[in-house]
């Protein structure tokens, strides 16, 4: 295995040795020194401190339903027992799990609420997404919640439903409920296989087969039986991830995997001395040698990080709809989001759940819009469809770049970054449509970040700052290094 790898880099730095501007110093010859730790919070707005609850709703009652609007759902179930060092969701509300059916209850009473709001009852439901957290908590609550779901007019046989869960305390009757309501795909957070880092990490033993157990009593009732692996944990080698890959690519029972990088300002509990982590040169050419190996071998991209086995079937393969990311991609899209924490969008308005479980559930009984309302914004952003293009498998289709380069939505600016991004190999034409290349998708995060205005750019780096700084217990340790190189250097 060792020399293909070996074979596969050298190939990379010749392939893009001579396109791209050069330094010795960037990650994989790039400009960039680093990657853009920013995994979920893609599309930050300013901090509002005057919204109220009736310009929210009255925005969402006036939200223009465009033909093109892409209508997704995102259900969150912020609940989790186990303790992942490296994840933000570690442990919550675990001392609250009796509320789990209450819970349901307002899940969908905000759902009904939202949708009726925004009235998409004649819009075509593309997803649904429950995540968390672990979702499999709900556990018998789970078949009410979908029964409901299922129940919004524009929910169809072509509606992708996908479910989060982890490994432990997945029986029998919860697989039943998904099968019943037709869910198209489950997702575990497997991570690594390496046990060492499996221990460190506080992830759950592999050793017992329980992975093996799992996907075996779920059988065909789930057709696609996804994992997430991380990339960049404490200890973990370039060959590790590789063995990561490899070990997902041979068990023929996992229909999918997707890739993410760890993102340390998300990992608030992750301790800093904890073994070392890859330098960002070995990470970045750790991402593009996964990339080459799931291309190389057949598997299909569908989504910002998500690969699928080349011999699943069509009919499900067509249900996809590649939103992994939990948020939107296009200026026009809706999103309906909702749980404590959850971020919903309509053209026009961001709206933020309030995080804390206890005001979320209090606020959706008396009939109130649980939201943040500091955090939850109605400025428009119509440069969204070509900020978040690089998340969209499917690219960005040229007659909508048009599109908003008639409304003014792009600065002068913006327009040429987007030329230099397809000077130096990040972006791509192809056809009718522009696309990220291989090492555009490395750097996916970097990209969003570059396409994005100026103001808009500090705002985000501001939050990951404020996020890190939080990690290093205030004393600035942690503060964001996100560094280009610059002409002069
Ligand atoms: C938040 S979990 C929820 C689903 C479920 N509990 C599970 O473990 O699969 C979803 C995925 O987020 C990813 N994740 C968690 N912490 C992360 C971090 N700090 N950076 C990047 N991805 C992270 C992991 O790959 C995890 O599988
Ligand atoms: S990765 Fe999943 S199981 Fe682990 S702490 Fe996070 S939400 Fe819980």
């Amino acid at each position: 295995m060792g020399h293909k790898i070996y074979f596969v880099l050298f190939s990379i730095n010749i392939f893009f040795g001579e396109d791209i501007v050069m330094s010795k110093k960037g990650l994989l010859n790039t400009r960039y020194l680093n990657f853009f730790d920013n995994t979920f919070d893609y599309w930050e707005v300013e901090q509002s401190y005057s919204l109220s609850e009736e310009m929210i709703k009255e925005s969402l009652l006036q939200t223009p339903k465009s033909r093109d609007s892409n209508v997704s759902i995102y259900i969150h179930v912020p609940f989790c027992a186990n303790n992942c060092l490296f994840c933000a969701f570690a442990g919550a509300n675990s001392s609250k799990l009796r509320q789990i059916k209450d819970y349901a209850g307002l899940l969908v009473k905000e759902l009904k609420m939202l949708s009726s709001l925004l009235s998409v009852k004649n819009s075509r439901i593309a997803s649904i997404n429950i995540g968390g957290g672990s979702p499999n908590l709900l556990g018998e609550n789970m078949e009410y919640v979908l029964n409901e779901v299922c129940a919004l007019p524009g929910v169809s046989e072509q509606t992708e439903i996908s479910v989060e869960s982890s490994l432990n305390g997945v029986d029998e009757q919860f697989i039943d409920i998904l099968k019943k309501y037709n869910v198209t795909k489950i997702s575990f957070g497997i991570q690594t296989v390496d046990d060492k880092i499996r221990a460190d990490m506080k992830l759950l033993s592999l050793k017992n087969k329980i992975l093996d157990t799992v996907l075996d009593k779920i059988g065909d009732k789930i057709k696609i039986k996804n994992i997430d692996l991380l990339v960049g944990l404490p200890g973990q080698s370039m060959q590790k991830s590789v063995q990561d890959l490899e070990y997902a690519m041979t068990d023929k029972k996992i229909s999918a995997v997707s890739i993410y990088l760890l993102s340390k300002s998300s990992a608030v509990r992750l301790p800093l001395s904890l073994g070392t982590q890859a330098s960002e040169h070995e990470l970045s050419k750790t991402l593009i040698l996964m990339h080459d190996k799931l291309m190389s071998e057949g598997w299909i991209r569908k989504g910002s990080s998500t690969y699928y086995r080349g011999s699943i079937d069509a009919e499900s393969l067509a249900k996809i709809k590649g939103n992994e990311a939990i948020g939107i991609r296009r200026f026009e899209d809706i999103l309906i989001s909702v749980g404590p924490s959850a971020i919903g969008y309509a053209p026009g308005i961001r709206y933020e759940n309030t995080d804390d479980l206890d005001t979320w559930s209090e606020m959706v009984k008396n009939d109130k819009l649980p939201f943040n309302y500091a955090n939850s914004s109605l400025i428009t952003k119509k440069d969204l469809t070509l900020t978040l293009f690089p998340l969209r498998f499917e690219g960005l289709l040229k007659k909508d770049l048009e599109k908003i380069k008639e409304n003014e939505a792009i600065s002068s600016k913006q327009f040429e970054t987007f030329h230099k991004l397809i000077s130096e190999g990040f972006i791509r034409e192809n056809g009718d449509k522009y696309e990220l290349s291989i090492l555009g998708k490395v750097f996916m995060g970097n990209i969003v970040h570059d396409l994005k205005k100026e103001a808009d750019q500090r705002l985000i780096e501001h939050k990951i700052e404020y996020k890190n700084l939080l990690k290093s217990g205030g004393n600035g340790a942690g503060k964001s290094q996100y560094k280009y190189i610059t002409k002069n250097e």
